[in-house]
């Protein structure tokens, strides 16, 4: 009997991406998966290119060659807002918050296809505008205390550790009820203490409400306890995909990083 059923497309599929800075070949032809529903792994020693790829993959960097599909349509020609307003928003290494703006200013401002937007809707349907407004501070509430900062809300985004701009910017990303978030290193910087807590949040998103995520991280125990599939980079080449287990075994992979 032939089997007619094709796996699943891709939510995130990236085939020969390349970037060079000035001689430097940042990604050289490096492809990428990330399964609808999963948590997908991006891993590699410094300097592998991984970050360029998140901006290849966001298109904060417009590629030299490759394609970068996205639910089903090609999204490498789009601007970075483009591609946030499709369902794909990533956070930075190094996060990147308004100083001067409070943590819950931070999050609103985050919020897209605000009615408060429309001057029309502003002028002639005011009770619309300030119930979505109230709907909008409930659920950066919500999402902060899912960050743990919820307590942070009227301090300044500025006053904030690195680590708490890391868990903002997370907290931003959902705002904007993305279908895959990409995060570049999530645990950098955070309290070991809180740590856990993004973990169990990250899975919680992803199991109860469906959201895909790819997460560069250099935790390894993030990695391994949260990813369904690990993809390995070196010198902006694919080295390896799999599962953790998988990787954690894979000889080529452990000389990449103890050759660092
Ligand atoms: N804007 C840029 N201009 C010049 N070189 C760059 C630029 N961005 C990245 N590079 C170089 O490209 C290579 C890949 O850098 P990238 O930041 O993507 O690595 P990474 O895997 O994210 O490393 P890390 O784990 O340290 O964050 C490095 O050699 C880096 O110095
Ligand atoms: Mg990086």
């Amino acid at each position: 009997m032939v089997n007619n059923q094709s796996p699943p497309l891709p939510l995130l599929a990236a085939t020969g991406l390349c970037k060079s800075f000035g001689g430097i070949k940042a990604v050289n032809d490096a492809n990428i998966e990330v399964p609808k529903g999963s948590i997908t792994g991006l891993i590699g020693p410094n300097g592998a290119g991984k970050t360029t790829l998140f901006n290849l993959l966001s298109n904060f960097i417009h590629p030299d060659k490759g394609r970068v599909i996205f639910d089903g349509e090609p999204i490498h020609n789009l601007q970075p807002y483009q591609i946030a307003q499709q369902g794909l928003v990533r956070t930075f290494q190094v996060a990147r918050t308004l100083s001067r703006l409070s943590v819950l200013e931070n999050m609103l401002l985050a919020a897209q296809k605000q009615t408060g937007e429309n001057f029309w809707q502003v002028q002639f349907q005011p009770h619309i505008v300030a119930k979505e407004e109230k709907e909008l501070q409930q659920q950066a509430m919500f999402l902060l205390e899912s960050v743990g900062l919820a307590k942070k809300a009227h301090d300044y985004a500025g006053g904030l550790s690195g680590g708490q701009r890391k868990l903002l910017e997370m907290g931003r990303a959902l705002m904007t009820n993305p279908k895959l978030i990409l995060l570049d290193e999530p645990a950098a910087g955070v309290n070991p203490r809180l740590i856990d807590d993004i973990c169990d949040r990250i899975l919680t998103w992803n199991r109860r409400d469906g959201m895909t995520f790819l997460i560069i991280e250099h935790n390894m125990d993030v990695i391994m306890s949260l990813c369904d599939r690990v993809w390995v980079l070196a010198e902006g080449r694919n080295l390896a995909d799999g599962t953790p287990a998988e990787i954690q075994s894979n000889a080529k992979v452990l000389e990449a990083y103890l050759g660092q």
